[in-house]
C-alpha cells in the first residue's frame, strides 16, 4: 500500500499549503536574499495561498503522508486570449516537501484540466535544480525568466563613442521605431513569440501622449551621435509580470530596451540597461527587477552579464503531440 494519498485541494488545507510555501521561500531567499522577507512568515505566505485558491476556476492537489499535507499544486486559468486555452501555477501555487512529489500532483490535478481542454500549462518555479528537474520530467520547457540584481554602488563609466542620455520629445520619431524592434525580434526563429505588433503610427501617437509621464524613465543611446537604442525604466509596481514571491521589495524595473538591428552588439544595450540601474538608484531603489524570454538570444545573454540573477522559471508545456 503507498504511504502517499493524493486527493483534491479543499479549503481546509490553506493553512497546512501556506506552512509548505513559507518554507519553500525561506530556503529560496537564502540564494535571493532581495525576494521579500515577508513571505517567510506562514501568515503572509496564507494571502497568497489564499489568492491562488480563490482565484476563478482555481483547482489542485495535496500530498497526504501519515495524516500531514506535505505538498500541494494550485492552478487557474488567465482570461488573456494570449496564453492560449491555459492554467497558470503561480509563484505562491506549488510548494512540496519532496521535489519529485511535484510530479504526482501534477498527475492528479492535471486531468481536470486537460478534461476541460485547457492544454497550455504554465508553471512560476523557484531556481531550485531538483524541483525544475522535476517539472522538466513532467514534459515542461523554460519558456521565460525572471531576474534580480542590486542597485550599483557608483556610476557606471560608459565607452566614449556611446552616449546616453534622457530622451526629449524631440526623439519621438526613432523611440517609435524603437518600440516595433521587440515585437519584430521576437517574432523571429527561436522566440516565435510577437505578440501585437502596432504600427509605427500608433507607436508615435502613443510616444506623444506618454513622453512625459512622471512614473517612466526614458533613455536613448547614440553612437557617434545617432540614436540607435533606447531602454525604459520605472517602480516595479507597474509591472503586473512581477507579484507576491518574485516581486522584490522597493525595486526598480528594467522594462523595455531595444538596439537597432545593424547596432547590436557595439555595447549600446549595456549603457541603456546601465542607466536604468544607475537611475533606479538615484530614485532610492534597492534592487532591479527584469524579466526575458529565454529563447531571446539576444536578451537572455545581455541581461545576465548586467548581473542579472535568475530567481524564477517560468515552465511551459503544451499538451496534444
Ligand atoms: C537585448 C539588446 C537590447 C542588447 O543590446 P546590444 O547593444 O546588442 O548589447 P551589448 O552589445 O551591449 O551587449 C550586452 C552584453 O551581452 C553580451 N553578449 C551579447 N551577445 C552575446 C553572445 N552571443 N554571447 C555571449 N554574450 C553576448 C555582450 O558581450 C555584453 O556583455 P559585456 O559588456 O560584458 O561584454 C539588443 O540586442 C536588442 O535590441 N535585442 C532585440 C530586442 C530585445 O530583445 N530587447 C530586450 C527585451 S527583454
Amino acid at each position: 500500500m503507498s504511504r502517499h494519498v493524493v486527493r483534491p485541494f479543499e479549503e481546509a488545507d490553506l493553512s497546512a499549503a501556506a506552512g509548505l510555501l513559507a518554507q519553500r521561500h525561506q530556503a529560496h531567499r537564502k540564494r535571493h536574499p532581495l525576494l521579500p522577507a515577508d513571505y517567510e512568515d506562514e501568515r503572509l505566505a496564507l494571502v497568497e495561498v489564499t489568492a491562488a485558491w480563490e482565484t476563478e476556476g482555481a483547482s489542485g492537489a495535496v500530498m497526504v503522508e501519515g495524516g500531514e499535507v506535505t505538498g500541494y499544486l494550485l492552478a487557474a486559468p488567465k482570461p488573456s486570449p494570449v496564453w492560449g486555452p491555459n492554467v497558470w501555477v503561480e509563484a505562491a501555487g506549488h510548494a512540496v516537501r519532496e521535489p519529485e512529489h511535484i510530479r504526482d500532483l501534477y498527475g492528479a490535478a492535471a486531468e481536470r484540466w486537460v478534461d476541460d481542454g485547457r492544454i497550455a500549462h504554465y508553471v512560476l518555479v523557484p531556481d531550485d535544480a531538483e524541483l525544475i528537474d522535476a517539472w522538466f520530467r513532467l514534459a515542461f520547457g523554460s519558456q521565460h525568466a525572471h531576474a534580480v540584481r542590486p542597485v550599483p554602488d557608483a556610476p557606471l563609466p560608459a565607452p566614449p563613442e556611446l552616449a546616453v542620455r534622457r530622451a526629449t520629445r524631440a526623439d519621438i520619431p526613432v523611440l517609435a521605431e524603437l518600440d516595433l524592434v521587440l515585437p519584430r525580434h521576437q517574432g523571429l526563429s527561436p522566440v516565435f513569440s510577437s505578440g501585437e505588433l502596432p504600427t509605427l503610427e500608433e507607436a508615435v501617437a502613443d510616444w506623444e501622449e506618454s513622453i512625459d509621464d512622471q512614473d517612466f524613465v526614458t533613455f536613448v543611446a547614440s553612437y557617434n551621435g545617432d540614436v540607435i537604442g533606447s531602454s525604459v525604466g520605472c517602480s516595479l509596481d507597474k509591472s503586473s509580470a512581477h507579484n507576491g514571491l518574485a516581486k522584490p521589495d522597493n525595486a526598480g524595473f528594467l522594462g523595455f530596451a531595444a538596439v537597432l538591428p545593424p547596432a547590436r552588439g557595439l555595447g549600446a544595450g549595456r549603457v541603456l540597461g546601465e542607466a536604468v540601474l544607475q537611475w533606479s538608484a538615484e530614485t532610492g531603489y534597492t534592487s532591479v527587477v527584469t524579466d526575458w524570454r529565454v529563447t531571446n538570444l539576444l536578451s537572455s545573454r545581455a541581461w545576465p552579464r548586467l548581473g542579472f540573477r535568475q530567481t524564477f522559471h517560468r515552465l511551459h508545456r503544451l499538451i496534444g503531440h
